[in-house]
């Protein structure tokens, strides 16, 4: 299990699903910490989303899990950022290999598009798995080259 707290965040089409995420974390002992939005109020995942890979970057998080309509939009935004590796899961198999094999650190899911249930299982597994490193470590580290 991670020292740090992950970071969670959603627009207002993620809202619903990211309190059911904290919910659910913090029944199994995993704390978060939620930089919003706060409410179904329509606003800019790209605010949220920077605002949680900065803190990333500073250290203060090794993880995040931001959660939007589709979970490509807060994908693409995290992307920008040096050293950060966000992946947008839509199934357990692909949540396991992205971190297994891509090191991700910032798991992005649609609220839209995944029921409740599988995403949780999506985040069950994303969390849980480790990075396989060796050859893997190799092609991660060419990601910054
Ligand atoms: C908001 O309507 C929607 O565009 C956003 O939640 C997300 O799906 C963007 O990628």
């Amino acid at each position: 299990m991670y020292d740090k707290k992950i970071a969670i965040g959603c627009d207002h089409g993620g809202f619903k699903l990211k309190n059911r995420i904290i919910e659910h974390l913090a029944e199994n002992g995993i704390e978060t910490v939620d930089y919003g939005c706060y409410s179904e109020e329509s606003c800019d995942y790209p605010v949220i989303a920077k605002k949680i890979v900065k803190e990333i970057t500073n250290g203060v998080h090794d993880y995040a899990i931001l959660v939007c309509g589709t979970g490509l939009g807060m994908a693409i935004v995290a992307n920008k950022t040096r050293g950060i590796r966000a992946v947008t899961c839509f199934d357990s198999t692909t949540a396991r290999m992205a971190k297994s094999h891509n090191d991700s650190n910032v798991l992005c899911l649609g609220e839209r598009i995944t029921g409740e249930y599988l995403a949780l299982d999506i985040v069950d597994t994303w969390i849980k798995t480790e990075f396989s490193g060796g050859r893997h470590k190799r092609r991660v580290d060419m990601f910054e080259d």
